[in-house]
């Protein structure tokens, strides 16, 4: 996810450009940068720098070092190339006379680079983004509009796009598939961002650009066309929210935000990694087929919910590829002395890709000879550089401490990654490995069809948000569940909760089960569920309360009310492998309006960081 600001009027450009940056940080910031076309001399100036927009905002006096009143700024969360100066946007085309911003992924960047390449162009970057400047500018004659569409028509995969042309002063174009992009209009100015909070400063009439709608931008106007150059009369929307609640998209908390963004985040993890015959290409550059056929086990390392992730991912690789897998946290890993060697794949799986402890645990790890692939949503982080092969989430900046769609993306990419070792090793058919993946695809789907309606997690936390303890229980990957959402709950609401294995109860813990105490029972899988609903009347004989998230319906024994759950939260059907990713939702729902009840502040927790580079 990026930050896109565009700029036309009768003020000079640049200090606005950086001003919209300022309130788009929040969508990505390892590198800046803007392109403001000089009437004057007839090019186009581009700034850009690596690292914050404080670096930017140096190079160029804030701003005022750069004339012009006509230009684009981009602010970067990298999916392709490290964030470095010249993986930075904006990208300028070969002749000097287009300059552009993207946000979003080209899928097809490396056949459409291949295809410039024997037309005689030249790439100074690693990103998809060049290839689309160099494309449209292969496409320019005199006329903008024909060129954009021309290139455009060509892109697969998400983008929203800023373009500027050296020789018109007199106007940009913005165009839109899959990512968001809105224009804004002033009086005697115009301007396009990806999200509102760049535009509250000086307008409150917006225009949401639609589904492949582009956008020719003048001082004077803004004229909106189809995908098939039909002129469209655009609805103008007034916008009511303050600036600060405008970057959390008009949610109350980032983690609202991040969860609700799961879908799309989910979506654009799998999807680039899927062809259209349902066969998978994840683009490990070391880790080649015969390296993962020879495998003999596989470690997966991490901490937090990414040791959870880790936890669910081991009964779905040792289920369809059977390797076999451990999983250890990341800061007891380098102590345990590892039985691991050559011959074992260690998965590191880390959001921020700086968690000190598993850092060092894939040190560990390439010191004792394994080959180690990570997990990771930071391009260009400490882990991901370090690791044999990476895998990058594309979730997008995760601002939110308790991690929501990191977590979710996490969890689709292992699961896609699990599909390609079992069919890798023989262990699963093209067949069903393509079944498989289509089943997977759904997944983003189903979790926004899931999150339609939150009421119901609402009322849950309504009623139970001033307990004391709240247990979490479950078996084989519910368990695994049960971790994540116990450690979701703790915290942000700050409450005691546990996560037991449902068979293990028994062996002790169970002595603290008295009447009123709240347990959850995850009941997803369905070869343990009727061994879950023991386990649901075992509390309840004891007088516990019981909320029970289930994938099939549970039968109410109407002689025996007591012994059947108190609430029921039923998901939509979906193969066992998406399971994992659609129970997480009520439970991050369930910690989230009981911290929002409590008064708590969900968004930074006392006592945590977003990245832990401590030991
Ligand atoms: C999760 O909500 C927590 N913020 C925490 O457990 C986190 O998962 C853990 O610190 C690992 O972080 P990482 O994924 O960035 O390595």
């Amino acid at each position: 996810m990026c930050g896109i600001v565009g700029y036309i009027g009768g003020k000079q450009a640049a200090p606005l450009l950086l001003q919209g940056l300022e309130k788009l940080e929040y969508r990505g910031y390892d590198s800046a940068g803007l392109a403001v076309v000089d009437a004057g001399n007839g090019g186009i100036i581009v700034k850009k720098a690596r690292g914050r927009l404080s670096a930017l905002k140096k190079m160029t006096d804030c701003g005022k070092s750069i004339p012009g009143i006509l230009g684009i700024g981009h602010t970067r969360w990298a999916t392709h190339g490290e964030p470095n100066d010249v993986n930075s946007h904006p990208h300028l085309s070969r002749s000097g006379r287009v300059a552009l911003v993207h946000n979003g992924i080209v899928e097809n960047y490396a056949e459409l680079r291949q295809y410039l390449c024997e037309q005689g162009y030249g790439f100074v970057s690693d990103t998809d983004t060049e290839v689309v400047v160099q494309l449209i500018d292969h496409y320019y004659e005199n006329d903008p509009v024909a060129a954009v569409r021309r290139a455009a028509d060509q892109l697969r995969g998400s983008f929203a796009l800023g373009i500027v042309f050296a020789d018109r002063p007199d106007l940009f174009i913005a165009l839109r598939k899959d990512s968001p992009l809105i224009v804004g209009l002033g009086e005697g100015e115009n301007f396009i961002a990806s999200d509102v909070p760049a535009l509250l400063a000086h307008t409150r009439r917006v225009i949401r650009l639609g589904e492949r709608e582009m956008a020719v931008v003048t001082r004077e106007g803004v004229t909106v066309y189809d995908h098939f150059g039909v002129k469209l009369e655009p609805e103008v929307l007034e916008i009511t929210w303050d600036a600060e609640s405008a970057e959390k998209g008009g949610y109350e908390h980032f983690m609202l935000k991040e969860i609700m963004e799961q879908p799309d985040a989910v979506r654009r993890t799998i999807a680039p990694r899927v062809r259209g015959d349902f066969t998978i290409e994840l683009g490990l550059r070391r880790l080649t087929d015969d390296v993962l056929r020879s495998l003999d086990r596989i470690c997966i390392v991490a901490c937090g919910s990414s040791y959870h992730v880790g936890m669910v991912a081991r009964y779905a690789i040792e289920r369809m590829a059977r390797v076999p897998v451990t999983v250890a946290l990341a800061s007891e890993f380098r102590y345990d002395n590892p039985m691991i060697g050559p011959e074992t794949l260690v998965i590191i799986i880390s959001q921020s890709g700086e968690t000190l402890d598993t850092l060092f645990a894939l040190r560990e790890a390439k010191e004792r000879g394994a080959r180690v692939l990570s997990i990771v949503n930071v391009v260009g982080s400490s882990i991901a550089v370090e690791s044999t092969d990476v895998l990058y989430t594309w979730a997008g900046p995760e601002i939110a401490v308790a991690t929501t769609k990191a977590y979710s993306t996490q969890l689709a990419l292992m699961q896609l990654f699990t599909l390609y070792l079992g069919r890798v090793r023989g262990r699963l058919t093209d067949l069903e490995a393509r079944e498989e993946v289509r089943s997977l695809l759904a997944t983003g789907d189903k979790l926004a069809e899931l999150l339609k309606d939150t009421s119901h997690l609402q009322y849950l936390a309504s009623l139970y948000f001033n307990r004391r303890d709240i247990f979490f229980m479950g078996r084989n990957i519910d368990y695994a569940l049960a971790l994540e959402g116990s450690l979701k709950l703790k915290e942000i609401s700050y409450i005691h909760s546990e996560a037991y294995a449902a068979g293990e109860l028994k062996h002790g813990t169970i002595s603290l089960i008295e009447p009123g105490t709240l347990v959850v029972a995850l009941c997803t899988g369905t070869k343990l569920h009727e061994k879950m609903l023991s386990n649901i009347r075992e509390v309840k004989a004891r007088g516990a309360t019981v909320i029970a998230l289930t994938t099939k319906p549970i039968p109410l024994d109407p002689n025996h009310p007591n012994a059947n759950p108190d609430h029921i939260i039923e998901l939509p059907a979906c193969c066992e492998l998406c399971a994992p990713s659609l129970s997480v939702v009520p439970l991050q729902l369930l910690a989230y309006y009981v911290a929002l009840l409590k008064g708590c502040d969900i968004d930074k927790p006392r006592n945590l960081a977003k990245s832990v580079t401590v030991e």
